[in-house]
C-alpha cells in the first residue's frame, strides 16, 4: 500500500503530499484504509444519483469497518442489494438526508416502521445546501417548498412503532423578496465525503464522467475530509488545467478502485419500430390523447424538463420543424433518444435512471448547477406527473403520510421556479370506477 508520492513525482508536480497532515492529498491503494477512521455517529456525504456515480468500493468498505449510527446525506439510498442500500440492510445508518426513496423497498419499510430517520429534502434544495456548506454560506432563501409541509414543518422524520410521529421536521423561516415568498434553508457540511470520480491526476485534481458527476462535485467541497475513489490515476499534465472539475485543494484522500460494477437501474434501449405493433387498449388511447395534447405546449427554442412516463413520451410528438432542448435534472442539457444495445453507458442516465444518449452540442453539469438552472428560471417548460391536482393547481406527488413515501425528488424545485410553465399530465382517475 503506497501512501505517499515518490520524491521524483513531488518534484515534477511541484506539490507536496504528506501522511501526517489531513490537509494534503493521500493516495491509498486499499479503500478500507481510506475509510477506517470514520467513527460511529459521523455525518457522511455520499455522491451519486440513483446508482450512477456512487462510490461502490468505499461503501463496501464501510460494511467491513462496521461503523454505526451514520447520518448519510445522499440523494438516494441505492437499491436493496447495491450501493447505500447495503448499509441500510446492516442497520449502519441512523438517518438519511435524501430527496428520493423511490423504489427502494427496504428504505421505505425501515422509515415507515420507525427504524430509520429520514429528512426528505427537495433535490435542488439538497444540492444547494451542500454547495452552500462548501462555500461557507450558513443558510440561504429559496422559493422551493414554500406553502408545503417543508415550510410548515411537522413532516415525519421518524415514526413510532404505532405509526404516530416521533420526530417531526422544523418549520422554516419565511421572508418576502420582490413580492415572492422564500423559505430559509440551512447549509449542510459533512465529517467525510465519499465521492466517485473518473480520474485523478497525481497532484490530486479530479474529473468526472458524463452524468456520474451529479452530487459528487458539490460534496467534494463540503466535508472536513473528502475521500475520492477513481477509475484511473494519471500523470500531472494529462488534464489541461482548464478542464479540471475539482481542484486538489478539496481532495484529501484518493483511492483507485479495483473494480466497478456500475450497475444500471433501468436499462432502456431503443428497439426501433416493432414489426407487429400490439393492438391498442382503451387505456393506451386515453394516454395517447394526453401525450398529443401535452406536446402542443412545445415551442421552437424552448428548454424543457420532462418527467418520466407520459411527459417523456410527449417528446416523440414534438413537431419536426421546431427544436426543443431537453434538460434532465441529474445533469444533462441536450438529452437524446434511448441508446442502442452498443451505446448503453452506465455513466449516462436521465433523471428517471434510464439509460439515454445525448445530442451533438449537449452539456453535462453537476446537480447544484442543474438546479441553479431550474431555480433561476432558465427552463421554459416542465412537464410532470402527479397523484392529485386541486382546482387551484396545487399538486400532490410525493407521499401518503404513514402509508407510502416516494420523495419529491426534483419536482418541488421545478414547479417553484418563477418563469417556468408547468404542465401536469395525468389520467383523471387512478382506478376504474373511482371518481375523485
Ligand atoms: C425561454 O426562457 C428564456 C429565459 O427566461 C427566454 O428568454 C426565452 O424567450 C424563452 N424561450 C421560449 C421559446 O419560450
Amino acid at each position: 500500500a503506497s501512501e505517499i508520492l515518490h520524491d521524483v513525482e513531488r518534484q515534477t508536480c511541484g506539490c507536496y503530499f504528506s501522511t501526517s497532515s489531513q490537509r494534503s492529498g493521500q493516495f491509498h491503494s486499499d479503500p478500507l484504509d481510506a475509510v477506517k477512521d470514520i467513527p460511529n455517529g459521523a455525518t457522511i456525504l455520499v455522491g451519486g444519483f440513483g446508482l450512477c456515480g456512487i462510490p461502490e468500493n468505499l461503501i463496501n468498505s464501510l460494511l467491513k469497518t462496521g461503523v454505526k449510527s451514520l447520518t448519510a446525506v445522499s440523494n438516494n439510498a441505492g437499491v436493496d442489494d447495491f450501493g447505500l442500500g447495503l448499509l441500510l440492510r446492516t442497520k449502519q445508518i441512523k438517518r438519511m438526508i435524501s430527496s428520493y426513496v423511490g423504489e427502494n423497498v427496504e428504505f421505505e419499510r425501515q422509515y415507515l416502521s420507525g427504524e430509520l430517520e429520514v429528512e426528505l429534502t427537495p433535490q435542488g434544495t439538497l444540492a444547494e445546501r451542500i454547495r452552500a456548506g462548501g462555500a461557507g454560506v450558513p443558510a440561504f432563501f429559496t422559493a422551493t417548498g414554500y406553502g408545503t409541509l417543508i415550510q410548515e414543518g411537522g413532516s415525519p422524520i421518524k415514526y413510532k412503532k404505532d405509526g404516530t410521529i416521533a420526530i417531526a421536521s422544523e418549520p422554516r423561516e419565511v421572508r418576502e423578496f420582490n413580492g415572492r415568498h422564500y423559505i430559509m434553508e440551512k447549509s449542510i457540511t459533512g465529517d467525510f465525503a465519499l465521492v466517485k470520480a473518473w480520474k485523478a491526476d497525481k497532484a490530486g485534481n479530479v474529473i468526472f464522467r458524463k452524468t456520474a458527476r451529479n452530487f459528487n462535485q458539490p460534496m467534494c467541497k463540503a466535508a472536513k475530509i473528502t475521500i475520492v475513489e477513481v477509475e484511473e490515476i494519471v500523470d500531472v499534465g494529462t488534464f489541461a488545467a482548464e478542464d479540471i472539475h475539482i481542484p486538489s485543494i478539496y481532495v484529501h484522500r484518493i483511492v483507485k478502485g479495483d473494480s466497478f460494477e456500475k450497475r444500471i437501474e433501468r436499462r432502456t434501449v431503443n428497439k426501433g419500430q416493432a414489426e407487429n405493433p400490439k393492438p391498442k387498449k382503451d387505456s393506451d388511447i386515453v394516454r395517447e390523447r394526453i401525450i398529443r395534447r401535452a406536446a402542443l405546449e412545445f415551442e421552437d427554442g424552448m428548454y424543457a424538463n420532462l418527467g418520466i412516463g407520459i411527459p417523456m413520451l410527449a417528446s416523440n410528438f414534438i413537431k419536426p420543424d421546431i427544436t426543443v432542448h431537453l434538460q434532465s435534472e441529474n445533469g444533462i442539457l441536450g438529452l437524446g433518444p434511448y441508446p442502442t444495445e452498443e451505446e448503453v453507458d452506465p455513466d449516462l442516465i436521465n433523471a428517471g435512471k434510464e439509460t439515454v444518449t445525448v445530442l451533438p452540442g449537449a452539456a453535462y453539469f453537476s446537480s447544484d448547477d442543474s438546479f441553479a438552472m431550474i431555480r433561476g428560471g432558465h427552463i421554459n417548460l416542465t412537464m410532470l406527473g402527479a397523484m392529485q391536482v386541486s382546482k387551484n393547481g396545487d399538486l400532490a406527488n410525493w407521499m401518503i403520510p404513514g402509508k407510502m413515501v416516494k420523495g419529491m425528488g426534483g419536482a418541488m424545485d421545478l414547479v417553484a421556479s418563477a418563469g417556468t410553465k408547468v404542465v401536469v399530465t395525468m389520467e383523471h382517475s387512478a382506478k376504474v370506477g373511482v371518481i375523485i
